[in-house]
Order: C-alpha cells, then structure tokens, then sequence
C-alpha cells in the first residue's frame, strides 16, 4: 500500500466513517467507580486535592450507588477511612467497620451493582504503612494473616470482590486460601499485581488519609524502572489464584498494560490513579485543556494499550456522557 493509491484520509472524512473503522471502543460496562468511605451521617466532604470526588459517609454512598447504577455501572471499588486507627489495623478487619457498614448499606439498597473492596492496611494503620511495622520496616508474613482476615471480613460482609493492593509477597494466596476455608470459593480475587511505587497516588493519600507517617512504599512497591519484573509479579499472583490481573498507575505505564495483555490471557484491570485525574482536572479549571476530550482520550489510550477494565474516577461523568 502505497501513497498515491492508498490514501488514509479517506477513511477519516467524516464522523461516520471514523466510527466505521473504530478499534478501540469505551464501555460503561467495563468501568468501575472508585468511592471514599467516612463514618457518620450525611457527610459528603469534597477532597480538595480531587475535585468532583469526596469522602462519603454510608447513606451518602448508597445514594451515589444509586446514581452509578442508573449509569449502568457494573461496579463499585470501596475505600475505608477508620475513624480511629491503630498499629495493628483493626478497623479494617472489624465486623462492624467502616467498609463493612458500607457493604451492608449498599447490599441492602442496591444489591445488584458490583461491589469490590480494596484489601489493604494503610487507611487503618496509625503509621500509614501497608502491613505491620516492626523496627521501621514492613513485616511481610505478619501481615499476610491480617490481609487475610481483612478480605474475609469484607466477603463475609457481602463484598462481591475482593482488591489486595498491599504489595505483600504471598498476599493472593494467603487471601484465597482464608475465602476458601469459610466457603467463600466463590468470591474472585482482582490482584494489584503490577503496582508501582508510584508519586501519582499523592491525592489519593489525602482522600484516604493513608500517607505514610514515615518513609515511602520503596521497600513493597515496585520501582518505576522495571517492566520484567511486573511479568514476574504478575506471573506470582496467577499462580496464587488471582482471577483478575492490574496494573497501576495506568497512563505512564501503558508500555507495562500492553505487555501484560501479550503475555497473560486473564482479564486486565488498569487503574486511572488519583495524580492521573487531578493532573486534567487542575489543567482543566486553569483552561488549559478540554476535560471531556481529555477524560475520552485518556480512558481510549488505557483501553488500546490492552485493558479490558479500567479503574477512574471518571466513570461516572464517563458514563453519563457514553449513555447521552
Ligand atoms: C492502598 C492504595 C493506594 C491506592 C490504591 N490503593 C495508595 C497507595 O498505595 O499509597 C492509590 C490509588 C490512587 O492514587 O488513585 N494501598
């Protein structure tokens, strides 16, 4: 094919025909709508660091629900912010805990939306770490059994899915082997797989109030650098059980989502992170970019590089205007 036979514009000459030879297509169902969880009663308190997004108590959440799921949203990812934390965790494994309340108050309104948990210590832990913390560093066995007991407590509060996004070596298998021993078999796992050490999570640790209290992730997350490492990971996570493949952050790590999709033939998450939202948005209050066509554009080049789900704090907007 050459110039002047082949002539690409032709294809291009107006709408109809671009959507004619479209490849790559943005599905609501394939969104899923990350949401922060606060105690107390209608509060809904706008995170200055993401605008349009807020910490929600529990019967503002279920109204949100609502909302996603007239959206035609499939699913929910639950974030928890304890009202008091502690060295050891403990709200996010209690019964009646932040995101347990919440699962129940979704199920019992809204039964039918998705809804997935993060498994994770670092919005429960007073030092904002990961896992249990000894002598300044993050054990790594030690907090594989409150992991564990974490992703049961929320199964067995109704979770439909459960999200570990610890980055403990061990973390897949330790939490399907408790789902399995309480008849909770069921219930798939979407591994965080490939998460990287990333400064994109920055606004996300103000929605969470999940900063570390001292250092970084470096010693649990994985180094921006490396791409045969998150094959490595990815590979470890599958062979532990994980239903659900990720890679996060998403936009710069694109390279990271298309070779993933290549070499894995499980379903793959990606997630649109908080620095990744916040970073248009701010462009787009300064009117230095169109937020629509951005969002669009994002969420487009996430799915090309090979995502089929993508995690953002767009669905919502995303599907009220995929729905128009
Ligand atoms: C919890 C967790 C984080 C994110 C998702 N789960 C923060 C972190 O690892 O520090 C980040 C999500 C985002 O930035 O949108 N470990």
């Amino acid at each position: 094919m050459q110039f002047p036979d082949y002539r690409p514009r032709r294809l291009r000459k107006n709408e109809n025909f671009r959507r004619l030879v479209r490849e790559t297509i943005i599905s609501v169902g394939n969104l899923v709508y990350p949401l922060f969880v606060v105690g107390g009663k209608g509060v809904k308190k706008p995170i200055a660091s993401m605008p349009g997004q807020f910490q929600m108590s529990v019967d503002n959440i279920v109204k949100e629900t609502r909302e996603a799921k007239t959206a035609g949203m499939p699913a929910l990812l639950l974030f928890g912010i304890p009202d008091k934390k502690d060295e050891k965790a403990s709200g996010a494994y209690a019964k009646d805990g932040i995101i347990q309340q919440a699962i129940k108050g979704i199920k019992d309104t809204v039964p039918e939306i998705l809804v997935i948990t993060d498994v994770c210590l670092c919005e429960y832990t007073s030092h904002g770490h990961c896992g249990i913390v000894e002598n300044g560093s993050v054990l790594n066995d030690a907090s594989l059994e409150l992991l564990a007991k974490t992703a049961l407590s929320q199964a067995q509060a109704g979770a439909d899915m459960v999200a570990p996004s610890a980055m403990m070596d061990g973390q897949v298998a330790a939490i399907r082997e408790a789902l399995d021993e309480n008849a909770l078999e069921d219930i798939p796992i979407m591994a965080y797989c490939a998460k990287y050490a990333s400064a994109f999570y920055g606004p996300f640790r103000e929605a969470a109030e999940s900063a570390p209290q001292f250092g970084d992730r470096k010693a649990y997350q994985m180094d921006p650098a490396n791409s045969d490492e998150a094959i490595r990971e990815i590979s470890l996570d599958m062979a532990e059980g994980a239903d659900i493949i990720m890679v996060k952050p998403a936009l710069p790590y694109l390279d990271i989502i298309y070779r993933a999709k290549q070499e894995f033939d499980l379903p793959l998450a990606a997630y649109n992170v908080s620095g990744e939202y916040s970073m248009i948005k701010a462009a787009a209050q300064a009117g230095w970019l169109d937020e629509e066509k951005t969002m669009f554009e994002t969420l487009t080049a996430i799915k090309r590089a090979g995502a089929d789900i993508i995690i953002t704090y767009w669905a919502k907007e995303a599907a009220r205007l995929l729905n128009k």
